[in-house]
């Protein structure tokens, strides 16, 4: 049966937001811009939303079975990088090859992420990190969530 779009945002919120680390990151996140006006809270946030509803509606239409609480927890996490990236700086010069791995020790450190949602984050950007192939049916959703939100979230300016 099809969730209403309602239960839809609660169920998915519930994933997330009773998690001890919740406060840290969303105050964490909302200190940087990803682009334009996006804070790295909210893109983290709307790849979250966007990769659970894809996930809901494939789990509908063909019953494949998804990991919901590594999806949305990797999604929130996936760009735990926490410094300005728009700053010149010798030490994130390579940004989009380096941040995921940035990324994934940073939400273990702070929000214990698990092995494979930091296996998750470490292989969203491929395929920029050529050899860092996404590994898990959650982590091939977060890759491509993320590169439809930022499309969407760059030309909606
Ligand atoms: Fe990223
Ligand atoms: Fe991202």
């Amino acid at each position: 049966m099809k969730k209403s779009q309602y239960r839809l945002e609660k169920d998915f919120l519930n994933y997330i937001v009773h998690k001890d680390y919740y406060k840290f990151l969303k105050e964490e996140l909302s200190k940087y811009i990803q682009h334009g006006n996006t804070t790295v809270f909210k893109h983290s946030r709307d790849v979250a939303f966007n990769a659970y509803k894809f996930a809901n509606a494939f789990h509908n239409r063909f019953h494949t079975s998804f990991d919901f609480e590594s999806l949305v927890n990797a999604c929130y996490m996936h760009d735990m990088f926490m410094y300005d990236w728009h700053e010149k700086s010798t030490e994130h010069r390579l940004h989009g090859y380096t941040h995921p791995k940035v990324a994934a020790l940073n939400a273990e450190r702070y929000c214990y992420a698990s092995d494979k949602e930091t296996e998750m984050i470490k292989t969203h950007m491929w395929p920029l990190t050529i050899t860092k192939i996404p590994k898990s049916r959650e982590a091939w959703v977060l890759s491509l969530c993320d590169k439809a939100t930022t499309i969407a979230e760059v030309f909606s300016k």
